[in-house]
């Protein structure tokens, strides 16, 4: 996509963005509008959000999560909104320190109610320490993730939440989903989609407004409301096998424009629904023998992880 000067398809004034997939250009007001639209019609859709229902945004201060949170906020007040951060303990670059400032800022800016979980006060461990326990051999991002997903869902439980928003994009979306189909990971592509329902009391349902919206308008989306995300990379993220799929996921998009859309909505519509019924995954789940949060086996991946890092400390 080029950002070549043309003329607004909506207002005739000096276009800032071309959007070829749209047969759109658009001025930054309009392009801004548009993008907003779009995440509404997502969350119309797919049924994300109900009326009164209360929403909680996981929030890193990274652009996609920032983008999400003054979306959100400017869809009216039909819903409450709250966002969420996650101190992890990355000291390199002040990673983690300049996340939640960042966020935190933010919010204030725009009277959204922001609460933060500490993982070191709060479950007395970081990141830093997962990163140097040599009892943990699957790669740092990973664990994270595990406890990222817990730390959030356990936030958005205490505080009554209908639903924990991601700030998940299209181009992360359709390159886990092409992953997943090469794998033929039938559990990873049941649990895939723009919403995860809750299953059980102590299970909020995970919702991805930006299921539609690529990476790249999320980034223009913050540029042209002069919202500055965090600058600084998490100094554990690695050149993996899923970032090498990202590559061959723009590489169809360019060959053939539409694909990663056609790959996630294609998804979302036709084939979850069959996956879903004819599998089990979504089932009957348990309880952690240690935390009381759901589980598939007897003491959840994230209490595991806990006590590991805790021994090696
Ligand atoms: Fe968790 Fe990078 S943010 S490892
Ligand atoms: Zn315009
Ligand atoms: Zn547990």
């Amino acid at each position: 996509m080029s950002n070549r000067a043309k003329r607004c398809s909506w207002c005739g004034e000096l276009a800032s963005v071309k959007l070829p997939y749209a047969r759109l250009s658009l001025c930054s007001n309009h392009f801004l509008e548009y993008i907003e639209r779009r995440v509404k019609n997502t969350i119309k859709r797919y049924k994300l959000i109900r009326p009164g229902d209360r929403v909680v945004l996981s929030l890193s201060g990274g652009k996609d999560s920032l983008a999400l949170l003054h979306i959100l906020n400017s869809l009216g007040d039909d819903f409450e909104l709250c966002a969420l951060g996650v101190d992890l303990g990355i000291k390199k670059d002040e990673y983690s320190a300049r996340s939640i400032e960042v966020s935190e800022r933010y919010c204030r800016e725009l009277g959204v109610e922001f609460l933060k979980v500490d993982l070191e006060k709060d479950y007395g461990f970081t990141i830093d320490d997962v990163f140097s326990s040599r009892r943990i051999r699957r790669p740092v991002c990973s664990s994270c993730g595990v406890v990222k997903r817990y730390v959030t869902n356990r936030a958005a439980v205490e505080l009554g939440a209908d639903s924990l928003a991601t700030g998940h994009n299209l181009d992360d979306e359709s390159t886990v989903l092409l992953s997943n189909y090469l794998n033929a990971d039938i559990d990873l592509l049941v649990r895939s989609g723009p919403v995860l329902p809750s299953r059980g009391e102590r299970m909020v349902s995970r919702i991805k407004p930006l299921y539609e919206t690529s990476e790249w308008e999320t980034s223009m989306y913050v540029y042209y409301r002069g919202i500055q995300p965090v600058e600084q990379k998490c100094p554990y993220a690695l050149d993996t096998p899923i970032s090498r799929m990202k590559e061959i996921v723009n590489l169809l998009e360019e060959r053939r424009t539409g694909s990663k859309i056609a790959l996630v909505r294609g998804f979302a519509k036709k084939i979850k629904p069959i996956l879903a019924e004819h599998h089990s995954a979504l089932g009957e789940i348990g309880q952690c023998e240690e935390c009381g949060y759901p589980t598939s086996t007897s003491v959840c991946s994230f209490c595991r992880l806990r006590k590991r890092v805790l021994n090696s400390k």
